[in-house]
Order: structure tokens, then C-alpha cells, then sequence
């Protein structure tokens, strides 16, 4: 037997059996293309010669590969149902709340126990006291994983019970990336289109990203209160910000669609009589729908 299983070394499976042999752990392995393990194997880990063989070599799994589909393929694969049971599987690979729901069904189905994750970080950081693992899955299958997972991150983020909660998270937070991306690209095009560098502009940006994160926490903290009396931004300034920033890229010729977005919900929260609350209320002109 060994401590902890690994199956998928690609680009993050790798890092994790790195990881787990630096922290002493004894490993076994799959994946799909053998020719992977030879740097894992060098280091002291196992190869298995099937994944059923894999998940029968530790109490613990991890499985991390391309999507939840090739995750699908590997735990129908001859044998794996049957070594699944007494096992606990851990899915750190990215997928959808419905994918971690038949995950967890199969796997305790046949007498596993589960758990759902989600990696918000690159390989490279992989293994700091802060790096975002998110997992989801029972309170008590959370505490036995534990000890392996602060392996890969200081501080994993349990979200609960439900299985699905991960994989919602990791939705959510991406959400806020590509918004956020957006909104650089439409700043991008601020600045070429009148000359100012966009090297310099991007240097802002990573300065002020700090405190807008402050900021949008206490924002959420606002919203989850349902208390949107204004205690940092109220609403009414930023309706003639993005007026500002539309009025501008119309001017410049620029592709408005960013800001016209955003003017139209401010323009509902203006009607709406939204203006003299704290700017987390324009959470509500989304929930209409
Ligand atoms: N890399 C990152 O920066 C990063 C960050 C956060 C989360 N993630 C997530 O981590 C997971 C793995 O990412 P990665 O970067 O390691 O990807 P990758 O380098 O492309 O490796 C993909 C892995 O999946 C395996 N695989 C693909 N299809 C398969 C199938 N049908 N049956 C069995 N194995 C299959 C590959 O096996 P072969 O070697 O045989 O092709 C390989 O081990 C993904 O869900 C990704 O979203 C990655």
C-alpha cells in the first residue's frame, strides 16, 4: 500500500506527485500515456498497471485530468467500480456542478467516499500556504483528506456538504475574472486609441487590484446582509461614471458595449430610486431578471 494515489500527470497531476513525494508521501500512479511517470518514478513513486490497480494501491485518491468526461471513462474502466469500494476519491480536475454530482454518485454507488474540487491556481503555485483549492463533499471526508490536501495548499476552502458548491464556486469566481477582463480590455482600448501606453496602464491596474478586492468583499458582505444602506460607495456616483466612460468611447470610436451594459443597469437602479444606496444594490436590478 501506499499513502496517496495520483491518477492523470499531466500539466497538474504532475505537480501534485512532485509535491507529495517533497512531503515524504509514498505515491502511486496512472495515466493514460505511461511515458509521463518517468520523472515521478525516478523520485520513488509506483507505476500502476491499470487505474482499478491504481485506487486499490492507497486509501486515497486523487484524480486529475482533462475534464470530467476522461474522469467519467477512467471510473467505468474495467475493475475501478469494484476498487472503489472503502476508498476515497478526490476529483481535483474542472468541471460543472452537474459533472461533480454524477462523480459523487458513482463513486458512492459502489462504496467510496467523495470529494469535489476545484484548482483556482497554475501549477507553479501549487503548494503555498495560499494557494485557492477549493473542495466540496462531507465535513467528516474533508477531515481525513485534510492532512494530503494542506500538502497541495496551506489552507484548502471547504464550502460544505454539497457536492456541487466547489464547482458553483469556481463558476462564480470565474465569472468575476472574465468580467474583470473585460473591463481591462475596454481600459486597453482607452488607452492605445489615444497613444497612452497600455504596459503603464496594466501597471495601474495591478496596483489598485488589492483594494478593489477589499472593496468587492465588502460588497458581497453588503449584499448578504440584504443592508444596503451606504457605508463606502453609494450607487448615485457611479451612474455619471459610466455615462463618462461611454460618452468617451463613443467619442474615441471605440467598441461600447462594456459600458453600455453597465450604463443600462445603472440606468434601471437610477429609475428603480436605487441611487442613494450603497453600489451593491445594482444586485437587485439583476435579480429581476
Ligand atoms: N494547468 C493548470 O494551470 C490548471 C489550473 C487549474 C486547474 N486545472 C485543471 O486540472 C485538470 C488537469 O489539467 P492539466 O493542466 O494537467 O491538463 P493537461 O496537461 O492537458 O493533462 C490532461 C491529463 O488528462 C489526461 N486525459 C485526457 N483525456 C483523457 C482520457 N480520455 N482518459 C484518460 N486520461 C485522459 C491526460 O492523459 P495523457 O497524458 O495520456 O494525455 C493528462 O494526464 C483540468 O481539469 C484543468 O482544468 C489545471
Amino acid at each position: 500500500m501506499t499513502d496517496v494515489t495520483i491518477i492523470g500527470l499531466g500539466q497538474m497531476g504532475l505537480k501534485l506527485g512532485e509535491l507529495m513525494l517533497a512531503a515524504g508521501k509514498s505515491v502511486t500512479l496512472w495515466n493514460r500515456s505511461a511515458d509521463k511517470a518517468p520523472g515521478l518514478v525516478a523520485g520513488g513513486a509506483q507505476l500502476a498497471s491499470s487505474p482499478a490497480a491504481a485506487i486499490a494501491a492507497s486509501p486515497v485518491t486523487l484524480i486529475c485530468v482533462y475534464d470530467y468526461a476522461a474522469a467519467d471513462e477512467i471510473l467505468n474502466a474495467p475493475g475501478v467500480p469494484a476498487a472503489l469500494d472503502g476508498h476515497l476519491m478526490i476529483n481535483l480536475g474542472t468541471g460543472s456542478p452537474e459533472d461533480a454530482r454524477n462523480a459523487e454518485a458513482h463513486v458512492t454507488q459502489h462504496g467510496g467516499r467523495y470529494l469535489d474540487g476545484a484548482i483556482q491556481a497554475a501549477p507553479s503555485q501549487m503548494g503555498q500556504d495560499d494557494t485557492p483549492i477549493l473542495i466540496s463533499g462531507p465535513s467528516a471526508v474533508f477531515a481525513e483528506a485534510l492532512p494530503l490536501l494542506a500538502i497541495l495548499a496551506g489552507h484548502p476552502s471547504h464550502l460544505g456538504e454539497r457536492i456541487d458548491a466547489a464547482a458553483f464556486m469556481d463558476l462564480a469566481t470565474l465569472s468575476y475574472v472574465y468580467g474583470a477582463f473585460g473591463g481591462f480590455l475596454h481600459g486597453a482600448r482607452i488607452a492605445e486609441s489615444v497613444d497612452i501606453s497600455v504596459a503603464t496602464f496594466g501597471g495601474i491596474v495591478e496596483q489598485i487590484s488589492p483594494s478593489f478586492g477589499a472593496f468587492f468583499k465588502h460588497e458581497a458582505a453588503v449584499i448578504e446582509s440584504g443592508d444596503f444602506a451606504i457605508t463606502e460607495s453609494p450607487l448615485r456616483i457611479s451612474i455619471p461614471a459610466v455615462e463618462r466612460i461611454l460618452r468617451t468611447s463613443k467619442t474615441l470610436g471605440i467598441n461600447t458595449e462594456l459600458p453600455a451594459l453597465v450604463h443600462s443597469w445603472l440606468g434601471k437602479a437610477g429609475q428603480a430610486g436605487l441611487a442613494d444606496q450603497e453600489l451593491a444594490a445594482l444586485i437587485k436590478i439583476l435579480r429581476a431578471g
